[in-house]
């Protein structure tokens, strides 16, 4: 969905100013939200890629260049009302926006920025989700559970409208590993068959390529509370996870700290929480994984015998009796995120501010 190729930026750009006095600078070839990020402005966003909607704004003077026209993040209600999603617009000219403020920054929050990397290694974690390690010059600066859109130089251009220079796609991809002064960036890539951009990433990514990182980006971060913490992945969520979980476990009191983790996927062969569970389990208290297949026995000779269903149908007081004090992190395809969040919202009742959680439109 959305395309930018952060070499083509350049510093000379356009001056937005939002209708409750802030202003920044957008330089040529920033999308209004990242610049308006870049700039210590916090507005409003989740997934940086046109498929929420949760940046939508109105435009009160200038023009903008929108990526995706049809974004899924936009209603044909809101075009009609003239909304446009900030993820998805670049400013031609000077602009006056009404932009929605987001929350103040958190602690420890790093502005987002470009960064060249280099792959150092790949490795498989399954038959179609690949761990992918970058590493930059600078430190790799970022919360646990963050994401960064990620281009490469092997990813197709695409060429928008006439007189637009043209664009290298890119996509959200979530940090698996720590922050760490070396510059060591790890992602987990999952392929979506016939995918434009993740193929590329899962299959033709090799030591030595050329990656251009734009991050970090996010509200799912490990929070420093005192909690115990449940996590919860599905498919190509498990990434953000397994970072919020070696957060937990680095954490000075990691000792006294209790982890469940719970793993989605389709079927046996996509099964590879263990390891990660493994690793932190000897810092903290406890860790436990609890992992789920969606595919029905009847339709699958995968010699499965761990649980079938839709791993939200495991979560319960029954399980975890103190549920509700836990801080809980959900990553995953929007129907299974949407499928978690509603039922310890609605069925269990557990407060919205305890739950946190990424959409991977
Ligand atoms: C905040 C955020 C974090 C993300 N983190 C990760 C991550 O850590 N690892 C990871 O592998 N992906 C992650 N994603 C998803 C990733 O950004 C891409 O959407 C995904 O790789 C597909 O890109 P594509 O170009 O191959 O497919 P596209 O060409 O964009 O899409 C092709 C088709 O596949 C559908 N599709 C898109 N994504 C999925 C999916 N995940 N499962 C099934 N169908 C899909 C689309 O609706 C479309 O119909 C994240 C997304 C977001 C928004
Ligand atoms: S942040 Fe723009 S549509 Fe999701």
């Amino acid at each position: 969905m959305t395309s930018l190729d952060g070499a083509a930026l350049t510093r000379v750009g356009h001056r937005v100013t939002t209708d409750d006095g802030r202003s920044f600078d957008c330089p040529t070839g920033d999308t209004l939200l990242r610049a308006a990020l870049r700039a210590g402005v916090a507005a409003t966003y989740e997934c940086n890629s046109g498929g929420c909607g949760t940046c939508k704004y109105t435009l009160s003077s200038g023009s903008v260049h929108q990526l995706d026209p049809d974004a899924p993040g936009l209603t044909p209600r809101d075009k009609r009302k003239g909304k446009m999603l900030g993820c998805q617009s670049i400013p031609l000219t000077d602009c006056e926006v009404s932009l929605v403020a987001g929350e103040a920054w958190y602690d420890g929050h790093t502005p987002p920025r470009h960064l060249r990397a280099q792959v150092t290694d790949v490795a498989s974690l399954t038959h179609d989700l690949r761990e992918v390690t970058l590493r930059t010059d600078g430190p790799a600066d970022f919360l646990p559970g963050q994401f960064a859109m990620l281009s490469a130089d092997a990813v197709p251009v695409h060429h928008g409208s006439p007189g637009d220079a043209p664009r290298r796609l890119e996509r959200a991809y979530s940090m698996s590993n720590l922050p760490n002064p070396q510059g060591v960036w790890q992602f987990q890539i999952k392929r979506v068959p016939n995918g434009a951009v993740s193929p590329i990433f899962v299959d033709r990514l090799a030591p030595g390529d050329t990656v251009t990182i734009d991050g970090p980006y996010g509200h799912a971060h490990l929070r420093s509370t005192e909690r115990d913490v449940v996590v919860v992945a599905g498919g190509s969520g498990l990434a953000p996870m397994v970072s919020v979980a070696r957060g937990l476990a680095a954490r000075p009191d990691a000792a006294r700290r209790r982890l469940d983790f719970f793993y989605g996927g389709r079927g046996a062969q996509d099964m590879c929480a263990g390891a990660f569970v493994e690793e932190v389990s000897a810092a903290l208290h406890s860790a436990t994984l609890v992992e789920a297949v969606s595919t029905p026995a009847d339709a699958a000779d995968d010699g499965w015998t761990g649980p079938r269903g839709y791993i939200h149908e495991l979560i319960g007081f029954d399980s975890l009796p103190d549920l509700a004090d836990r801080e809980i992190y959900v990553a995953g395809p929007p129907p299974m995120t949407d499928a978690v969040v509603r039922m310890l919202v609605l069925d269990l009742g557990i407060s919205t501010d305890n739950i946190h959680y990424d959409k991977f439109f």
